[in-house]
């Protein structure tokens, strides 16, 4: 079986995927943190690659930007792969300035004005959430591998550039309490959930709306890294 954006066959993908945005991103970690990767997707360089990472076998896949994206890369991959774990692991702006640059997010909910989830399967609200085992997975692992995260609400916008006469950060994060910004994982936590899977989100804080900081690119790197092994080792 294969879908209109997915090559791979049933067996091809792990039963747990990282979901970066980028796929360049998806083949970087496929290349530098995986044993053995072998690519299953190119269909509009969507880059997805299955391999092991001591000894279990993870995939990785590109989900793109925005909920309309990730939307139909995490729906196939529950759907039809067999997949039950999706952890999405991405970049996100802070709305605070309690969040530093580099700094490790764990989403404990994902706010959003999305009509996604309404759009998709008729569902009233706007607050979706990540599966709470794989989030204690993850909380766990941050403590024994001794690295910092931040738990609290994101905001997924489907917004990247506003124009300044509409709400502002500054709204979203005293009305909302978000804490920080990124564009996908409301979509990806409301999959999982009427698909009966799982779906976790870790972010690293890339720039700051308040300090209008930006990472570097160096950094970017340096940070990033931390935060994959932090997914990976979660994945154990
Ligand atoms: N991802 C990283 N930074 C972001 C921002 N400022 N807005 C939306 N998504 C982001």
């Amino acid at each position: 079986m294969t879908t209109a954006h997915n090559t791979a066959k049933v067996g091809d993908i792990a039963k747990t995927v990282l979901m970066p945005g980028d796929p360049l991103r998806a083949k970087y970690i496929a290349e530098t943190y995986l044993e053995n990767p072998v690519q299953f997707n190119t269909v509009r360089n969507m880059f997805g690659y299955t391999g092991t990472y001591k000894g279990k076998q993870i995939s990785v896949m590109g989900s793109g930007m925005g909920m309309p994206s990730i939307g139909i890369y995490s729906y196939e991959l529950y759907k039809f792969y067999e997949v039950e774990n999706i952890i999405r692991i991405g970049s996100a702006g802070a709305y605070t300035d309690k969040l530093n640059i580099h700094d490790i997010v764990l989403a404990d909910s994902a706010w959003s004005q999305s009509t996604f989830a309404k759009t998709q399967a008729g569902v009233e609200g706007d607050i979706q959430y990540p599966n709470e085992l794989l989030n204690n997975k993850i909380e766990d692992t941050a403590k024994q591998i001794n690295t910092p995260i931040v738990k609290g609400r994101i905001h997924s916008s489907d917004v990247f550039y506003h124009e300044s006469s509409v709400p502002n950060y500054v709204d979203f994060y005293n009305d909302h309490k978000c804490i920080c910004v990124e564009m996908e994982s409301f979509a990806l936590f409301h999959n999982a959930k009427v698909l009966g899977k799982n779906a976790a989100c870790v972010l690293t804080i890339s720039d700051s709306l308040v300090t209008h900081e930006e990472i570097s690119a160096e950094a970017r790197q340096t940070s990033f890294d931390k935060m994959m092994k932090l997914a990976l080792e979660a994945c154990m």
